[in-house]
Protein backbone atom coordinates (compact mmCIF):
# COMPACT_ATOMS: atom_id res chain seq x y z
CA UNK A 1 0.00 0.00 0.00
CA UNK A 2 1.21 3.98 -0.59
CA UNK A 3 1.61 4.23 3.37
CA UNK A 4 4.20 1.10 3.53
CA UNK A 5 5.72 2.81 -0.18
CA UNK A 6 6.11 6.04 0.94
CA UNK A 7 7.68 4.73 4.43
CA UNK A 8 10.27 2.69 2.55
CA UNK A 9 11.44 5.82 0.71
CA UNK A 10 12.09 7.00 4.08
CA UNK A 11 9.33 9.50 4.64
CA UNK A 12 7.47 9.40 8.25
CA UNK A 13 3.52 9.02 7.62
CA UNK A 14 0.59 10.07 9.46
CA UNK A 15 -2.78 8.74 8.11
CA UNK A 16 -6.22 10.32 8.43
CA UNK A 17 -9.23 8.13 7.28
CA UNK A 18 -11.99 9.55 6.24
CA UNK A 19 -15.33 7.63 6.87
CA UNK A 20 -15.55 5.98 3.08
CA UNK A 21 -12.23 5.15 3.28
CA UNK A 22 -12.92 3.19 6.99
CA UNK A 23 -14.95 1.01 4.46
CA UNK A 24 -12.22 -0.20 2.88
CA UNK A 25 -9.47 -0.67 5.33
CA UNK A 26 -9.09 -0.84 8.92
CA UNK A 27 -7.55 1.84 11.35
CA UNK A 28 -5.53 -1.07 13.27
CA UNK A 29 -3.95 -1.96 9.96
CA UNK A 30 -2.69 2.08 8.69
CA UNK A 31 -1.53 1.81 12.48
CA UNK A 32 0.35 -0.78 12.33
CA UNK A 33 2.19 0.26 8.47
CA UNK A 34 2.57 3.86 9.69
CA UNK A 35 3.95 3.44 13.16
CA UNK A 36 1.90 6.03 13.99
CA UNK A 37 -1.84 6.61 15.22
CA UNK A 38 -4.36 6.98 12.35
CA UNK A 39 -6.86 10.04 13.04
CA UNK A 40 -10.45 9.97 11.79
CA UNK A 41 -12.33 12.31 14.13
CA UNK A 42 -11.87 15.92 13.83
CA UNK A 43 -13.48 16.09 17.35
CA UNK A 44 -11.51 13.22 19.12
CA UNK A 45 -10.52 14.91 22.51
CA UNK A 46 -7.68 12.17 23.12
CA UNK A 47 -5.99 12.79 19.79
CA UNK A 48 -6.59 16.28 19.60
CA UNK A 49 -4.94 16.71 23.06
CA UNK A 50 -1.50 14.85 21.95
CA UNK A 51 -1.80 16.79 18.39
CA UNK A 52 -4.44 19.17 17.00
CA UNK A 53 -5.58 19.20 14.22
CA UNK A 54 -4.06 22.41 12.94
CA UNK A 55 -0.33 21.33 14.67
CA UNK A 56 -1.22 18.22 12.37
CA UNK A 57 -1.70 20.57 9.41
CA UNK A 58 1.81 22.53 9.88
CA UNK A 59 3.39 19.11 10.61
CA UNK A 60 3.51 17.38 7.11
CA UNK A 61 5.57 18.65 4.96
CA UNK A 62 3.18 17.03 1.90
CA UNK A 63 0.02 16.17 1.85
CA UNK A 64 -1.00 12.88 -0.30
CA UNK A 65 -4.93 12.41 -1.01
CA UNK A 66 -4.72 8.54 -2.33
CA UNK A 67 -7.15 7.59 -2.98
CA UNK A 68 -9.52 10.21 -3.68
CA UNK A 69 -12.99 9.89 -4.66
CA UNK A 70 -15.39 12.24 -6.37
CA UNK A 71 -16.89 13.63 -4.12
CA UNK A 72 -13.37 14.39 -1.74
CA UNK A 73 -12.49 16.60 -4.99
CA UNK A 74 -15.84 17.86 -5.07
CA UNK A 75 -15.48 19.05 -1.37
CA UNK A 76 -11.88 20.59 -1.53
CA UNK A 77 -12.96 22.41 -5.29
CA UNK A 78 -15.44 24.22 -2.92
CA UNK A 79 -13.68 24.71 0.15
CA UNK A 80 -16.29 22.69 2.43
CA UNK A 81 -14.42 21.52 5.13
CA UNK A 82 -17.37 18.82 7.03
CA UNK A 83 -14.20 15.97 8.20
CA UNK A 84 -10.84 16.09 9.10
CA UNK A 85 -9.36 15.49 5.97
CA UNK A 86 -10.82 18.21 4.44
CA UNK A 87 -9.96 20.83 7.68
CA UNK A 88 -6.32 19.78 7.05
CA UNK A 89 -6.46 20.81 3.41
CA UNK A 90 -7.45 24.39 4.34
CA UNK A 91 -5.43 24.58 7.31
CA UNK A 92 -1.89 22.98 5.39
CA UNK A 93 0.26 25.48 4.12
CA UNK A 94 2.57 21.75 2.65
CA UNK A 95 1.76 21.25 -1.20
CA UNK A 96 -0.90 18.70 -1.62
CA UNK A 97 -1.06 16.23 -3.86
CA UNK A 98 -4.09 14.14 -5.20
CA UNK A 99 -4.26 10.42 -6.69
CA UNK A 100 -7.81 9.90 -7.49
CA UNK A 101 -9.66 6.61 -7.60
CA UNK A 102 -13.39 6.23 -9.27
CA UNK A 103 -14.77 4.88 -12.09
CA UNK A 104 -14.37 6.39 -15.27
CA UNK A 105 -17.23 7.62 -15.86
CA UNK A 106 -17.22 10.02 -12.82
CA UNK A 107 -13.82 11.10 -13.42
CA UNK A 108 -14.99 12.45 -16.42
CA UNK A 109 -18.04 14.00 -15.99
CA UNK A 110 -18.07 17.67 -16.36
CA UNK A 111 -18.17 18.25 -12.88
CA UNK A 112 -15.14 16.03 -11.53
CA UNK A 113 -13.51 17.70 -14.23
CA UNK A 114 -14.13 21.23 -13.46
CA UNK A 115 -13.48 20.45 -9.66
CA UNK A 116 -9.83 18.64 -11.18
CA UNK A 117 -9.47 22.56 -13.14
CA UNK A 118 -10.38 24.32 -10.05
CA UNK A 119 -8.01 21.97 -7.42
CA UNK A 120 -5.15 22.75 -10.16
CA UNK A 121 -5.92 26.39 -10.29
CA UNK A 122 -5.53 26.34 -6.51
CA UNK A 123 -2.05 24.89 -6.95
CA UNK A 124 -2.62 20.99 -6.25
CA UNK A 125 -1.21 18.97 -8.25
CA UNK A 126 -2.54 14.98 -9.51
CA UNK A 127 -0.69 12.09 -9.52
CA UNK A 128 -2.65 10.10 -12.63
CA UNK A 129 -5.63 8.56 -12.67
CA UNK A 130 -4.67 5.62 -14.26
CA UNK A 131 -6.33 3.99 -17.47
CA UNK A 132 -7.30 0.69 -17.66
CA UNK A 133 -10.03 -2.25 -16.90
CA UNK A 134 -11.69 -1.27 -13.23
CA UNK A 135 -13.13 -2.82 -9.69
CA UNK A 136 -16.55 -2.52 -12.00
CA UNK A 137 -15.47 -3.96 -14.92
CA UNK A 138 -15.69 -0.55 -16.95
CA UNK A 139 -12.47 0.22 -19.13
CA UNK A 140 -11.11 3.75 -18.74
CA UNK A 141 -9.58 6.33 -16.80
CA UNK A 142 -9.85 6.59 -12.98
CA UNK A 143 -7.49 3.86 -11.23
CA UNK A 144 -5.37 5.21 -8.74
CA UNK A 145 -1.58 4.99 -9.18
CA UNK A 146 0.27 2.00 -7.89
CA UNK A 147 2.15 2.41 -4.48
CA UNK A 148 5.48 2.75 -6.01
CA UNK A 149 4.38 5.25 -8.71
CA UNK A 150 2.55 7.44 -6.01
CA UNK A 151 5.85 7.21 -3.81
CA UNK A 152 8.28 8.12 -6.67
CA UNK A 153 6.09 10.85 -8.04
CA UNK A 154 5.70 12.80 -4.30
CA UNK A 155 9.83 12.72 -4.32
CA UNK A 156 10.07 14.03 -7.25
CA UNK A 157 7.71 16.48 -7.15
CA UNK A 158 9.09 17.63 -3.76
CA UNK A 159 12.83 17.49 -5.25
CA UNK A 160 11.27 19.82 -7.74
CA UNK A 161 9.67 22.49 -5.52
CA UNK A 162 12.83 22.81 -3.55
CA UNK A 163 14.63 23.09 -6.45
CA UNK A 164 12.27 25.37 -7.54
CA UNK A 165 12.47 28.00 -4.93
CA UNK A 166 16.30 27.24 -3.92
CA UNK A 167 18.43 27.41 -7.45
CA UNK A 168 16.82 29.27 -10.05
CA UNK A 169 19.71 32.08 -9.66
CA UNK A 170 20.64 34.60 -11.38
CA UNK A 171 16.95 35.52 -10.69
CA UNK A 172 14.90 36.90 -13.94
CA UNK A 173 12.85 39.91 -11.77
CA UNK A 174 11.85 42.23 -13.91
CA UNK A 175 12.86 40.19 -17.16
CA UNK A 176 10.73 39.74 -19.96
CA UNK A 177 11.11 36.31 -21.64
CA UNK A 178 8.96 35.13 -24.27
CA UNK A 179 8.59 31.04 -25.32
CA UNK A 180 7.27 29.68 -27.98
CA UNK A 181 6.19 26.02 -27.37
CA UNK A 182 4.17 22.74 -28.47
CA UNK A 183 3.31 22.06 -32.63
CA UNK A 184 2.47 23.86 -35.34
CA UNK A 185 -0.46 22.71 -37.71
CA UNK A 186 -0.75 23.84 -41.17
CA UNK A 187 -4.27 23.19 -42.57
CA UNK A 188 -4.62 20.92 -45.73
CA UNK A 189 -8.30 21.19 -46.22
CA UNK A 190 -10.82 22.56 -43.87
CA UNK A 191 -10.43 18.83 -42.22
CA UNK A 192 -7.22 17.99 -42.09
CA UNK A 193 -3.58 19.21 -41.42
CA UNK A 194 0.24 18.60 -41.44
CA UNK A 195 2.17 18.50 -38.10
CA UNK A 196 4.14 16.26 -35.33
CA UNK A 197 4.79 15.28 -32.45
CA UNK A 198 5.90 17.87 -29.99
CA UNK A 199 3.36 18.00 -26.90
CA UNK A 200 4.41 21.02 -25.84
CA UNK A 201 5.98 19.84 -22.60
CA UNK A 202 9.50 21.10 -22.11
CA UNK A 203 8.39 24.48 -23.36
CA UNK A 204 5.84 24.42 -20.45
CA UNK A 205 8.27 23.25 -17.98
CA UNK A 206 10.40 25.67 -19.05
CA UNK A 207 7.89 28.90 -19.14
CA UNK A 208 6.97 27.73 -15.28
CA UNK A 209 10.55 27.80 -14.50
CA UNK A 210 10.87 31.55 -16.06
CA UNK A 211 8.02 32.28 -13.85
CA UNK A 212 9.71 30.83 -10.93
CA UNK A 213 13.09 32.79 -11.55
CA UNK A 214 10.87 36.04 -11.30
CA UNK A 215 10.13 36.97 -15.27
CA UNK A 216 7.04 38.04 -16.93
CA UNK A 217 6.52 35.29 -19.24
CA UNK A 218 4.68 35.19 -22.40
CA UNK A 219 3.95 31.77 -24.13
CA UNK A 220 3.34 31.14 -27.74
CA UNK A 221 1.63 27.89 -27.57
CA UNK A 222 0.60 25.51 -30.73
CA UNK A 223 -2.30 23.17 -30.16
CA UNK A 224 -1.34 20.84 -27.13
CA UNK A 225 -3.46 19.68 -24.09
CA UNK A 226 -1.50 21.13 -21.19
CA UNK A 227 -2.76 23.84 -18.62
CA UNK A 228 -1.20 27.09 -19.30
CA UNK A 229 1.26 27.79 -16.03
CA UNK A 230 0.30 29.51 -13.28
CA UNK A 231 0.86 33.22 -13.51
CA UNK A 232 1.83 32.95 -17.54
CA UNK A 233 0.25 34.78 -20.45
CA UNK A 234 -0.52 32.28 -22.80
CA UNK A 235 -1.11 33.25 -26.41
CA UNK A 236 -2.43 30.29 -28.56
CA UNK A 237 -1.80 30.31 -32.34
CA UNK A 238 -2.60 27.00 -34.80
CA UNK A 239 -0.20 27.54 -37.38
CA UNK A 240 3.57 28.80 -38.18
CA UNK A 241 2.21 32.03 -39.64
CA UNK A 242 0.50 33.00 -36.54
CA UNK A 243 2.93 31.62 -34.42
CA UNK A 244 5.22 34.03 -36.61
CA UNK A 245 3.10 37.29 -36.20
CA UNK A 246 2.30 36.48 -32.53
CA UNK A 247 5.48 37.08 -31.61
CA UNK A 248 6.61 39.35 -34.08
CA UNK A 249 3.98 41.65 -32.19
CA UNK A 250 5.79 41.42 -28.99
CA UNK A 251 9.75 40.91 -29.59
CA UNK A 252 10.77 44.33 -29.00
CA UNK A 253 9.27 43.97 -25.68
CA UNK A 254 10.92 40.82 -25.10
CA UNK A 255 14.59 40.71 -23.35
CA UNK A 256 15.19 36.75 -23.51
CA UNK A 257 13.64 34.65 -26.55
CA UNK A 258 12.96 30.97 -26.18
CA UNK A 259 12.18 28.96 -28.99
CA UNK A 260 10.75 25.77 -28.11
CA UNK A 261 8.56 24.96 -30.47
CA UNK A 262 8.22 22.22 -33.22
CA UNK A 263 7.65 24.43 -36.17
CA UNK A 264 6.48 23.00 -39.46
CA UNK A 265 9.09 23.74 -42.05
CA UNK A 266 6.57 23.47 -44.44
CA UNK A 267 2.94 24.10 -45.23
CA UNK A 268 0.45 23.27 -47.81
CA UNK A 269 1.12 25.96 -50.79
CA UNK A 270 -2.87 26.44 -51.24
CA UNK A 271 -5.62 25.20 -48.26
CA UNK A 272 -8.48 23.58 -50.14
CA UNK A 273 -11.56 25.34 -48.83
CA UNK A 274 -13.52 22.58 -49.15
CA UNK A 275 -12.94 19.10 -47.78
CA UNK A 276 -10.63 16.89 -50.61
CA UNK A 277 -12.32 13.86 -51.61
CA UNK A 278 -10.83 10.61 -52.09
CA UNK A 279 -11.33 9.44 -55.97
CA UNK A 280 -12.15 5.96 -56.11
CA UNK A 281 -11.46 3.61 -59.63
CA UNK A 282 -11.80 4.13 -62.92
CA UNK A 283 -14.26 7.52 -62.27
CA UNK A 284 -17.53 8.16 -62.95
CA UNK A 285 -20.35 10.92 -63.04
CA UNK A 286 -18.84 13.87 -62.09
CA UNK A 287 -16.17 12.53 -60.13
CA UNK A 288 -12.59 12.33 -61.81
CA UNK A 289 -10.13 9.05 -62.35
CA UNK A 290 -7.97 8.40 -60.29
CA UNK A 291 -4.19 10.11 -60.20
CA UNK A 292 -2.03 6.63 -60.42
CA UNK A 293 0.88 8.98 -58.58
CA UNK A 294 -1.08 9.53 -55.75
CA UNK A 295 -2.77 12.86 -54.52
CA UNK A 296 0.21 15.14 -54.78
CA UNK A 297 0.46 18.46 -52.23
CA UNK A 298 2.44 21.35 -53.32
CA UNK A 299 4.37 22.71 -50.01
CA UNK A 300 5.79 26.23 -49.55
CA UNK A 301 8.32 26.74 -46.65
CA UNK A 302 7.25 28.30 -43.45
CA UNK A 303 8.85 31.64 -42.16
CA UNK A 304 11.92 30.98 -39.92
CA UNK A 305 10.48 32.29 -36.61
CA UNK A 306 13.83 32.28 -34.48
CA UNK A 307 16.14 33.77 -37.41
CA UNK A 308 13.81 36.49 -37.89
CA UNK A 309 13.69 37.06 -34.18
CA UNK A 310 17.67 36.74 -34.07
CA UNK A 311 18.06 39.41 -37.19
CA UNK A 312 15.16 41.54 -35.69
CA UNK A 313 16.46 45.26 -35.22
CA UNK A 314 15.63 45.34 -31.08
CA UNK A 315 17.19 41.64 -31.06
CA UNK A 316 16.76 39.85 -27.30
CA UNK A 317 18.91 37.23 -25.93
CA UNK A 318 18.00 34.28 -28.63
CA UNK A 319 18.14 30.19 -27.36
CA UNK A 320 16.99 27.69 -29.75
CA UNK A 321 15.87 23.96 -29.68
CA UNK A 322 17.52 21.16 -32.04
CA UNK A 323 15.67 18.00 -31.98
CA UNK A 324 18.22 15.70 -33.82
CA UNK A 325 18.14 12.30 -34.57
CA UNK A 326 21.92 11.61 -35.63
CA UNK A 327 24.89 13.48 -35.90
CA UNK A 328 23.36 15.14 -32.65
CA UNK A 329 25.76 17.85 -31.58
CA UNK A 330 27.20 18.80 -34.71
CA UNK A 331 23.88 19.43 -36.36
CA UNK A 332 23.35 21.76 -33.57
CA UNK A 333 26.53 23.78 -33.63
CA UNK A 334 25.67 24.49 -37.14
CA UNK A 335 21.97 25.32 -36.46
CA UNK A 336 23.54 28.39 -33.27
CA UNK A 337 25.83 29.71 -35.91
CA UNK A 338 23.08 29.84 -38.72
CA UNK A 339 20.51 30.90 -37.24
CA UNK A 340 22.44 33.66 -35.46
CA UNK A 341 21.32 32.17 -31.98
CA UNK A 342 23.43 32.77 -28.56
CA UNK A 343 22.21 29.67 -27.27
CA UNK A 344 20.97 26.33 -28.27
CA UNK A 345 19.82 23.46 -26.15
CA UNK A 346 19.47 20.14 -27.98
CA UNK A 347 18.37 16.52 -27.49
CA UNK A 348 18.67 13.34 -29.11
CA UNK A 349 14.94 12.25 -30.01
CA UNK A 350 16.25 8.99 -31.39
CA UNK A 351 16.12 7.59 -27.53
CA UNK A 352 12.06 7.04 -27.03
CA UNK A 353 12.90 7.31 -23.42
CA UNK A 354 13.64 10.74 -23.48
CA UNK A 355 12.17 14.00 -25.84
CA UNK A 356 8.83 14.21 -27.73
CA UNK A 357 5.70 13.11 -25.71
CA UNK A 358 8.39 11.97 -22.63
CA UNK A 359 7.95 13.22 -19.16
CA UNK A 360 11.86 13.08 -19.36
CA UNK A 361 14.80 14.99 -21.33
CA UNK A 362 18.47 14.59 -21.29
CA UNK A 363 19.58 17.95 -22.92
CA UNK A 364 22.77 19.35 -23.95
CA UNK A 365 23.38 23.26 -23.73
CA UNK A 366 25.65 24.87 -26.34
CA UNK A 367 26.84 28.28 -26.79
CA UNK A 368 29.19 30.23 -28.31
CA UNK A 369 32.48 29.55 -25.82
CA UNK A 370 31.20 26.30 -23.73
CA UNK A 371 28.64 23.63 -23.83
CA UNK A 372 27.31 21.54 -21.18
CA UNK A 373 25.47 18.18 -20.63
CA UNK A 374 22.67 18.14 -18.48
CA UNK A 375 21.65 13.86 -17.89
CA UNK A 376 18.40 12.28 -18.36
CA UNK A 377 15.37 13.77 -15.86
CA UNK A 378 12.02 14.55 -15.71
CA UNK A 379 11.38 17.81 -17.80
CA UNK A 380 10.53 20.34 -15.27
CA UNK A 381 13.93 19.84 -12.99
CA UNK A 382 16.03 19.99 -16.45
CA UNK A 383 13.76 23.43 -16.75
CA UNK A 384 14.85 24.67 -13.86
CA UNK A 385 18.68 23.92 -14.76
CA UNK A 386 17.79 25.24 -18.29
CA UNK A 387 16.62 28.78 -17.13
CA UNK A 388 19.68 29.11 -14.30
CA UNK A 389 21.73 28.33 -17.55
CA UNK A 390 20.08 30.56 -19.88
CA UNK A 391 20.43 33.68 -16.68
CA UNK A 392 23.71 32.97 -16.31
CA UNK A 393 24.88 33.55 -20.10
CA UNK A 394 22.13 36.04 -20.07
CA UNK A 395 23.70 38.22 -17.58
CA UNK A 396 27.45 37.35 -18.90
CA UNK A 397 25.76 38.79 -22.18
CA UNK A 398 24.51 42.21 -20.82
CA UNK A 399 27.92 43.09 -18.80
CA UNK A 400 30.04 42.64 -21.89
CA UNK A 401 27.93 43.32 -24.99
CA UNK A 402 25.61 45.88 -26.41
CA UNK A 403 22.34 43.79 -26.11
CA UNK A 404 19.68 46.15 -25.95
CA UNK A 405 17.36 46.50 -23.20
CA UNK A 406 13.58 45.86 -23.93
CA UNK A 407 11.18 48.55 -24.84
CA UNK A 408 8.06 48.58 -22.68
O1 LIG B 1 15.80 24.12 -38.11
P1 LIG B 1 15.16 23.46 -36.94
O2 LIG B 1 13.67 23.32 -37.06
O3 LIG B 1 15.78 22.18 -36.50
O4 LIG B 1 15.45 24.50 -35.76
C1 LIG B 1 14.91 24.35 -34.50
C2 LIG B 1 14.86 25.69 -33.82
O5 LIG B 1 14.36 26.67 -34.70
C3 LIG B 1 13.89 25.68 -32.66
O6 LIG B 1 14.31 26.66 -31.75
C4 LIG B 1 12.56 26.07 -33.33
O7 LIG B 1 11.65 26.59 -32.40
C5 LIG B 1 13.04 27.10 -34.32
N1 LIG B 1 12.27 27.19 -35.57
C6 LIG B 1 11.52 28.33 -35.80
N2 LIG B 1 10.83 28.46 -36.98
C7 LIG B 1 10.89 27.51 -37.92
C8 LIG B 1 11.64 26.34 -37.68
C9 LIG B 1 12.31 26.22 -36.49
O8 LIG B 1 11.46 29.21 -34.95
N3 LIG B 1 10.20 27.66 -39.03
Amino acid sequence: MTVRALRQAGAEVQVVLTASASQFVTATSLQAVSGNPVRSDLWDPAAEASMGHIELARWADAVLIAPATANTMALLATGQAPDLLTTLYLATDAPVFIAPAMNQAMWLHPATQRNRQQLQQDGVEFFGPGAGEQACGDIGPGRMLEPAELAEALQTALATATQRTTSVSPSLAGKRVMITAGPTQEAIDPVRYISNHSSGKQGYALAAAAKAAGATVTLVSGPVALDCPQGVERIAVTSAAEMHQAVQQRVAQTDIFIGVAAVADYRPADVATQKIKKVDGAGQGDKPARDPSGLQLNLVENPDIIAAVAKSPTRPFVVGFAAETHNTLGFARDKRVRKQLDMILVNDVSDKSIGFGSDSNAITVIWADGELALPSQPKDLLAIELITQIAERYAAELATTNLQPAVN
